[in-house]
């Protein structure tokens, strides 16, 4: 397993075995703890120190890691507030990632804006790393429990047709699951507006549907994103709120067209009614929390291959 006492930057790395061993370990934890309520017990070395550095707002990735090294029995140290950190005072964020480096965690996760800079510090910190989002780049381990759900409710994600809708151009999310549900055999198709059509080489040869109400009668998973609004303060992007809604919300007037069978995705935090009414957040084929919930099984089993622990029975 390449996953085996390493960093984890992006889904590329990751070969469909690992991905298997991975859901494997995960599915293991999560029914260990729907029954045991623990998960420790699995686990044979327990002492290790998780650092969690993240210099933009999170609720799902920051709390489902320290949930997960609870699980674990891992030791966890966090920086979350750059408010009260040395970097109100003037220090970078990458001198401050490789000050937390020196401090000597085991492993650490980072979450932060591309244009910080940090990332140029990464490949030379003596501890592993783990990308909990950086930028509009990658959020690996957001694609890992979306493939997991959709494995969980579809038992498999080769052959899915998973519809990604929305701000495509500005999200992390997007980018690592079209690495990685393209890997685990899924076709994967967009539909967003002009102003956030993906411009990356790696979208160029990707469907896309004009239509919303086209590409949900394709599709058996539809993935919404948030729309990014932090992301287009300098920028600007010609499209108003009012105008994103009416025509890419999702709502009943457009799952009246989607598979009985089908789920929706979303990796949250979801806006209420821009990107998802509230019926479809309240419909039975809406599985968000599901993902959250998995999010926390999910990153168990990878800081577990990341940090080399010994766990019995997968
Ligand atoms: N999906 C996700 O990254 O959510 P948070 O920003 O709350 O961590």
């Amino acid at each position: 397993m390449s996953l085996s006492n390493t960093s984890f930057l992006t889904s590329e790395q990751l070969t469909r075995s690992e991905i298997d061993q991975l859901f494997q370990r995960a599915r293991l934890f999560k029914s260990e703890y729907a029954e045991k309520k623990t998960i420790e017990h699995l686990v044979k070395e327990s002492h290790k120190i998780l650092a969690l550095v993240f210099a933009e707002p999170s609720t799902r990735t920051r709390m489902s890691f320290q949930m997960s090294a609870a699980q674990l029995g891992l030791r966890v140290a966090i920086l979350d507030n750059p408010s009260v950190a040395s970097l109100s005072k003037g220090e970078t964020l990458e001198d401050t990632v490789r000050n937390v480096a020196a401090m000597q965690p085991d492993a650490m996760v980072v979450r932060f804006n591309k244009d910080a800079d940090a990332e140029k510090a990464l490949p030379e910190l003596s501890c592993h790393i783990i990308n909990g989002g950086i930028g509009t780049e990658e959020h690996p381990t957001q694609a890992l429990l979306d493939a997991y759900t959709i494995q969980e409710f579809h038992g498999k994600v080769e052959g899915e047709k998973i519809l990604i809708v929305g701000d495509v151009l500005h999200s992390r999310v997007a980018n690592s699951n079209l690495l990685l549900l393209q890997k685990m055999g899924a076709e994967v198709a967009y539909c967003a507006p002009e102003a956030f059509v993906p411009q990356k080489e790696q979208w160029k040869e990707v469907k896309s549907f004009a239509s919303l109400e086209e590409g949900v009668k394709w599709a058996s998973v539809i993935m919404g994103l948030r729309v990014q609004r932090e992301r287009h303060v300098d920028q600007g992007v010609g499209l108003s709120i009012a105008e994103y809604r009416e025509k890419y919300r999702i709502g009943g007037d457009q799952l009246k067209f989607f598979a009985k069978d089908g789920i929706l995705l979303h990796p949250g935090p979801v806006i209420r009614g821009i990107e998802f009414s509230d019926y479809v957040l309240s419909e039975p084929r809406c599985k968000v929390r599901d993902q959250v919930t998995n999010g926390v099984f999910v990153r168990a089993a990878l800081l577990s291959f990341v940090l080399g622990l010994e766990v019995q029975g997968a």
